[in-house]
């Protein structure tokens, strides 16, 4: 796949990735004495979903504003993807009235299908495969909290999802290592992830501890069973203390205090999920300014 779409971090190269949260530092410095705010003028984004979001909907809504462009968010219930209308029509029809596309959506064959027949760039805003921008935003999160990335250790407790899935393509992208920590059947597949059952050990020198939701969008059926077999992997102050002790807290949020993180862990000093959820705004509209101002 070409770099013309934002379909997953492991269709990019570390200094394209750079070049993005470079532009994503300078926007969110600068959005305030008003520079950019004409820069995407007359452009327009389109913003699909068939799941719900709070902070990809506001970042890329309000990211395109503040560019000096249009958004439009179409839910599911209108357009029917799949159902109500092929994803190969309704890519070539919304790619003659839009400049990009971003869609939110579950199999990742419908962002890989809608992509091959936009005539636009396509932006992956999270499929049960991946979630890039958000893996973007964390690593803008890292280098601005531990600016020095060679040697970091980053722990993820959890689910081997999709958010899983694009925190490891970045961090082996930048060479921060990757433990996973998760209950038997829920690793994540990929080469060169550090697994292990013992989070005392996966957390010992630990710079950043990860997590995400035990049941992701999609998964609601799944619920209870989930949740008894991550029961012992909630991240709780005591587990945090087996990290560093300048080790940060990261979370994409949605959080479900009381399961996957207790409520210390999320208000404590070392939790940095709330400057996290603002770097989507800065890093997304970083990545607006790249693919329109380049295709
Ligand atoms: N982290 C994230 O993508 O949040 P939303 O589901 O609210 O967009
Ligand atoms: N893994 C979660 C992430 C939500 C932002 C989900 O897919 O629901």
């Amino acid at each position: 796949m070409s770099e013309r779409h934002f379909l997953d971090i492991l269709d990019y190269d570390r200094s394209t990735i750079n070049h993005i949260l470079q532009l994503a530092n300078q926007l969110k410095s600068e959005t305030v004495k008003g520079n950019w705010s004409d820069c995407l003028r007359h452009k327009s984004l389109g913003l699909l979903f068939q799941k719900p979001s709070m902070r990809t909907r506001v970042s890329f809504e309000l990211g395109m504003n503040q560019l000096g462009g249009t958004s439009l968010v179409l839910q599911n219930q209108e357009i029917g993807i799949g159902e109500r209308e092929s994803v190969s029509d309704i890519a070539r029809v919304l790619s003659s009235y839009l400049d990009i596309i971003m869609i939110r959506t579950f199999e990742h064959s419908i962002v890989t299908e809608l992509a091959r027949y936009s005539s636009v760039p396509v932006i992956n805003g999270l499929s049960d495969f991946s979630h890039p921008c958000q893996a973007l935003a964390d690593l803008m999160t890292i280098k601005e909290l531990k600016p020095n990335l060679a040697g970091l250790k980053l722990c993820y407790i959890g689910d081997g999802n999709n958010v899983c899935r694009s925190l490891f393509h970045i961090c082996k992208l930048f060479n921060i290592s990757f433990y996973h920590c998760c209950p038997a059947g829920f690793e994540l597949p990929d080469d060169g992830v550090v697994v292990s059952d013992n989070i005392d050990n996966a957390l010992q020198n630990a710079d950043i501890v990860y997590t995400d939701v035990w049941a992701s969008m999609g998964q609601e059926a799944e619920t209870a069973k989930r949740l008894q077999l991550f029961k012992d992997f909630c991240i709780t102050s005591e587990l945090m203390a087996k990290a560093n002790s300048d080790a940060v807290f990261l979370h994409c949020l949605p959080a479900h205090r009381g399961q996957e993180v207790t409520h210390d862990v999320m208000e404590s000093a070392q939790s940095v999920v709330f400057h996290q959820a603002e770097n989507r705004l800065h890093a997304q509209k970083g990545l607006l300014v790249y693919l329109l101002e380049n295709h």
